[in-house]
């Protein structure tokens, strides 16, 4: 790589992306430049995505661009030309293992100095770690920012051709861009975002920076993309967005809210609807009526409530107490009977006391979740929590997230057990990763079932009756087959 000149260098600044403004948002729709089209040809590339499915939608953009540039998809890291690391800055551990990935790549470089490594994602958006990146990882070649995916085949021309490394990260959201084209991961279930970037601003998160204030796609693009999955014979789509419940917000000409787009999505044809991820304090009754009235919307929440003290919820900015957070569910319970509830709870916020742990135990028992991801809290620079006074040892936060996850493991069992001897239907993913004579996939209400099954039925949705019920899984029997008996 050349020396290049350091001031054409675009750097991410925290500050910047805190702001929030009023322009509207624009859109514009990918071009794929006449001269990038071959840039790929006889090589092959790899990414490797951490964190959210924020992340995975992003890296099925970044596959589709480079597939618009002739690249093809490498088995490992060994055979690539270009790798592609889309990392996550969500907690300290999920840095560190790209960290660790990066220092591993000097060798790889070493013996390929033609390799392209490219830094993507929101730990781009950081400005620690960009200096870092600068200071000891001199062998990565592209830095980009989550705003900027679209300009990927430009980037990787320079870095290419000139041999310039480039650094372009914004630090604020520009239009939505539509049309990127997309290698999408799965065949039958697809990811759908709705709207980018997060408004809320709890104390704890990195992400209002990283991916920029919220904005919307329009109606039209979503239900265009989702009837264009239909056709091409998708049964599910996950909508995807840091707070779904706010999509449509920052409309200014019509008023059209989640639950519209819930009852629009609805009638395209596609069989499963679900969405992640959700916020209490902006779940709307237009929202839980779609969710009863919608066919197509499948019976699982995911409502993440952080924590039950409500010292705690308000430390966390989060708008919403304990018991408002109950009210809601059992609102939603009203509208969809039966309807499996999932959650986020973070341990250890800073002075989180013991009672404020035996608040989080009690609603945890009080909300019947079915399932949970629980996270030790990771201060995260630039964050207001960051700056926090925390007295309490890494062990007791240690020992309050292995008490948690007990309750919790009881709440998965539970809420399997809840389908012992019933017949739910399967979209079936295909084999399981531990028997290639059983097939698996999810139910309604997003439990994973394993099932003897011919690999014929990948992809359909198939009735199973369900006999025996595992903390992490169900086993069934194809109802067809009892039949036949
Ligand atoms: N520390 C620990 N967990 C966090 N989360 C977000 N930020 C942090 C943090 N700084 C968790 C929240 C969120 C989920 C995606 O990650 O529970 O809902
Ligand atoms: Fe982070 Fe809160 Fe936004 Fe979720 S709602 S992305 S936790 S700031």
């Amino acid at each position: 790589m050349k020396d290049v000149d350091v001031t054409k260098y675009f750097k991410p600044n925290l500050k910047d992306a805190r702001r929030r403004t009023r322009n509207e948002t624009s859109q514009e729709s990918f071009q794929i430049e006449e001269k990038h089209l071959n840039i790929g040809y006889g090589k092959k590339y790899y990414i490797q995505t951490y964190g959210c499915q924020g992340n995975e939608a992003d890296s099925e953009m970044m596959a589709g661009i480079l597939k618009k540039m002739d690249f093809t998809k490498a088995e490992s890291f060994d055979e690539s030309d270009i790798i592609i690391l889309n990392t996550c800055a969500i907690r300290e551990n999920a840095e560190h293992k790209v960290w660790g990935t990066l220092g591993r790549f000097k060798e790889l470089k070493r013996n390929n100095p033609d390799l392209i490594l490219v830094v993507a994602g929101c730990m781009s958006q950081e400005e620690v770690v960009v200096e870092r990146i600068l200071k000891t990882y001199t062998h990565v070649d592209i830095i980009l920012g989550t705003h900027n995916i679209h300009k990927l085949a430009d980037y990787i021309e320079t870095a290419m051709y000139a041999k310039e490394r480039v650094i372009e990260v914004y630090s604020k959201e520009g239009s939505i861009v539509e049309n990127i084209p997309k290698v999408r991961a799965h065949k039958y279930k697809a990811w759908v975002n709705i709207m980018f970037g997060c408004n809320e601003f709890c104390t704890y998160c990195i992400v209002p920076y990283t991916r920029g204030k919220e904005r919307s796609r329009l109606k039209d693009e979503i239900i265009n993309e989702v009837k264009e999955l239909v056709a091409n014979g998708y049964q599910e789509v996950t909508l995807l967005g840091q707070n779904v419940n706010a999509y449509g917000l920052d409309f200014t000409d019509i008023e059209y809210t989640f639950g519209d787009l819930l009852k629009d999505l609805n009638d395209t044809g596609i069989a499963r609807i679900r969405f992640t991820t959700s916020h209490p304090h902006d779940i709307d009754l237009k929202t839980m009526e779609a969710m009863r009235d919608c066919e197509h919307v499948m019976p699982h929440f995911h409502l993440p409530v952080q924590s039950g003290s409500n010292a705690v919820i308000k430390k966390m900015n989060r708008r919403y107490t304990k018991e408002s957070y109950l009210n809601v569910l059992s609102d939603l319970r009203e509208h969809v009977p039966g309807i499996s509830v999932t959650t986020d709870i973070i341990v250890g916020f800073p002075s989180e006391t013991d009672q404020d742990f035996l608040e989080t135990i009690d609603l945890v028992e009080k909300a019947q979740f079915e399932g949970a991801f629980t996270f030790i809290f990771s201060a995260r620079a630039g964050t207001p929590a960051a700056n926090f006074p925390d007295d309490t040892p890494l062990d007791i936060k240690k020992q309050r997230l292995y008490k948690l996850n007990e309750l919790i493991n009881a709440g998965y069992l539970k809420g399997n057990e809840r389908f012992l001897d019933k017949v739910v239907n399967v979209l079936v993913d295909g084999k399981s990763k531990y028997d290639d004579n059983v097939l698996s996939g999810y139910t309604e209400h997003n439990k994973l079932v394993n099932f003897k099954g011919d690999e014929s039925l990948i992809g359909k949705i198939v009735p199973v009756k369900i006999t025996i019920a595992k903390t992490w899984f169900l086993m069934g029997e194809l109802i067809w087959m009892l039949k036949k008996k």
